[in-house]
């Protein structure tokens, strides 16, 4: 079995990351394989925002911001949970869609477009020997978040990518047989 094969099917996420992460030379690296994937009518609806070093902390003050314009009274445990959130890898790349109007291209297909750049990236920061998670939650949706981001009306995140080095062992991969996801017409 070629060693890309085998590499993709045991892609797994990481929940617990630490230092080092990719550097910045690497993260272009991460972005020029985000740039290559499919993409109806070449769009490029595909928008990133890198986060690092003290750029996490001022994300964590945007979601602890976000939290308590939903929720004034907001506890001091989740303004400090909502605060720490970016610092739980040295590396975040927030991965948006840039939705734009066209008469072929849909939205669902432009956000399509956009997950696949998201999961190009995780699997070129493993494919660098680092590992990473995706994740969503509330903050994806929160206006107080895409405002701080400078994102468009239209722009929708899909991923916020946590990336580094994986702070714990790989957890044993499901065993899944195609055969209950498939149904084959061959005749
Ligand atoms: C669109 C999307 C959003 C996700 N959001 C979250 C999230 O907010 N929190 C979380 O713990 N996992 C989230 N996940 C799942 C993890 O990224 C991961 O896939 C899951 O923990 C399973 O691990 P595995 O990828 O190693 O199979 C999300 C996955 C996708 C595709």
């Amino acid at each position: 079995m070629s060693d890309v094969l085998k590499f993709l099917q045991q892609r797994n996420s990481a929940p617990r990351l630490c230092a080092p992460g990719p550097d910045a030379a690497q993260v272009e690296g991460l972005l020029q394989a985000a740039l290559r994937v499919p993409d109806h009518a070449w769009l490029q609806p595909w928008r990133f925002n890198v986060i690092t070093g003290a750029g996490r902390d001022r994300l964590g003050q945007v979601f602890v911001d976000a939290l308590l314009a939903n929720d004034p009274l907001a506890a001091a445990a989740a303004q400090d949970k909502a605060r720490a959130a970016p610092l739980r890898a040295p590396v975040l790349i927030v991965v948006s869609c840039l939705v734009q109007p066209h008469p072929k291209v849909p939205r669902d297909e432009q956000l399509l477009s956009a997950g696949c750049a998201a999961h190009s990236i995780l699997l070129a920061a493993e494919a660098m020997g680092y590992a990473g998670v995706w994740r969503t939650g509330s903050y994806a949706t929160d206006h107080t978040v895409k405002t701080a981001l400078e994102h468009e009306p239209s722009q929708e995140i899909v991923a916020f990518l946590y990336l580094g080095s994986r702070d714990s062992e790989a957890k044993q991969l499901p065993l899944r047989e195609v055969d209950n996801y498939v149904k084959y017409w061959n005749q």
